[in-house]
């Protein structure tokens, strides 16, 4: 029999990590020693309080049960608390807060709640791949915004409004890869856009907790006036508390988003194991004790790396938020062409910026997600490189 994948499957590129994994394994195989600043996939373990607790939950047998498909009510709970002690806002349990399985689940589907054929989807371009594969699956057409150095890395969303209008707007603040933040100017203007021309705001936190501790911790979007009537807000657990491989996130924001969201998910998952969702919710409850630890570890790796990729002939943007460097290539280079110098020359293995999109080809990024004992290494050799 001859298969043919869909249409919409063609569209899609490969996608990017599994193609640095190949390259990764190939440095490995060949003996040579490597510095892994590719996928932001956090080296330190799980934080120990959620280890501990599910050693304990894990033996209950009410949790082996098929989960709610929007999520414990008592993590909805404790979600609920940590948003009101970080932000101030009032979100209900009930209504305005689903549990998703990782937030990379919750932001491939929510597309499929709101978007008909042929609707516009505006996509931040460098970006996480998913806003716009989410967009492709729903048949909806994505739209690409640029992020430049000279806008701070924030979208012209009025420019792109002249030409399209949109059905949902992507925004990702603290921001992958660029590590930028969103100022409080652009949150309100954003938001009066959304009301005059009638889109959807699908905002996505993913690093809000990650942040230099003696800075202002960045702001949620539905702190502003206004966007409880418009905004989506999605969160993970994965970067907070080092838990990529349990999966588990969660979105909160208007009514009307989260139960939209809610049907999609009841007819493609069945939620996350409670073991997972009751561990986590006894973190929340003890205060987040370890995150302040976490950042100082990744603002103490930003400053050796940023040193370690001057002598490298790049220029890193200087951030306060995200474990991400994005250092701009000062050579002439392309970002692949700079990726397989720093891999053959140093074995160090970044993410080429064109493949965030075509904006970002001067660019590569370090994730600071690399062992300790690497940074240590390139740091103390750095004068050498
Ligand atoms: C910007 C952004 N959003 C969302 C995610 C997904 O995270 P998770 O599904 O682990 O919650 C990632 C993961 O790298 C990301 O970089």
């Amino acid at each position: 029999m001859k298969l043919q994948y869909s249409n919409k499957i063609n569209k899609i590129p490969p996608y990017l990590f599994a193609q640095l994994d190949e390259l990764a394994q190939k440095v490995i195989s060949s003996g040579k020693r490597l510095y892994n600043f590719g996928i932001g996939d956090p080296d330190m373990p799980t934080v120990e309080p959620i280890i501990k607790a599910v050693k304990k939950t894990v033996e209950i047998p009410d949790y082996h049960r098929y989960p709610s498909y929007v999520g414990n009510i008592k993590l909805r709970e404790k979600i609920s608390s940590y948003l009101k002690d970080r932000f101030n806002l009032k979100m209900s349990p009930e209504k305005n807060i689903i549990v998703l399985i990782g937030s990379k689940e919750g932001i491939a589907h929510f597309p499929f709640a709101f978007i008909n054929p042929g609707e516009k989807v505006f996509v931040p371009e460098p970006g996480y791949p998913v806003y716009r594969d989410g967009t492709i699956f729903a048949e909806g057409i994505p739209i690409f915004m640029p992020l430049l150095k000279e806008n701070d890395f924030l979208p012209d969303i009025e420019h792109h409004l002249k030409r399209n209008q949109p059905k949902i707007v992507w925004v990702n603040y603290p921001n992958n890869p660029t590590s930028a933040a969103a100022s409080d100017k652009f949150y309100k203007e954003l938001i009066e856009l959304a009301h005059k021309y009638n889109f959807i705001i699908a905002s996505d936190a993913a690093y809000i907790d990650v942040y230099r501790n003696e800075t202002t911790p960045p702001r949620s979007i539905l702190e502003f006036d206004g966007a409880m009537d418009v905004a989506i807000e999605f969160y993970s657990f994965s970067k907070m508390f080092n838990m990529t491989g349990w999966r588990i996130g969660f979105a909160i924001g208007n009514e009307q988003l989260i139960s939209g969201l809610g049907k999609i998910k009841k007819s493609i998952d069945s939620g996350v194991f409670d073991a997972i969702q009751m561990a986590v919710a006894e973190e929340l409850e003890n205060g987040l004790s370890e995150l302040s630890k976490i950042r100082n570890i990744y603002f103490d790796r930003r400053e050796k790396m940023e040193s370690v990729s001057a002598q490298l002939h790049l220029k890193p943007y200087k951030t306060n938020s995200t474990f991400y460097i994005w250092a701009e290539i000062l050579d002439g280079m392309n970002s692949q062409e700079k990726v397989k110098e720093l891999l053959n020359k140093y074995g160090i293995l970044v993410t080429p910026g064109r493949g965030f999109g075509p904006s970002a080809d001067n660019y590569v990024r370090f994730s600071l997600t690399a062992k300790d004992c690497d940074i240590n290494e390139l740091y103390d050799r750095r004068r050498s490189l």
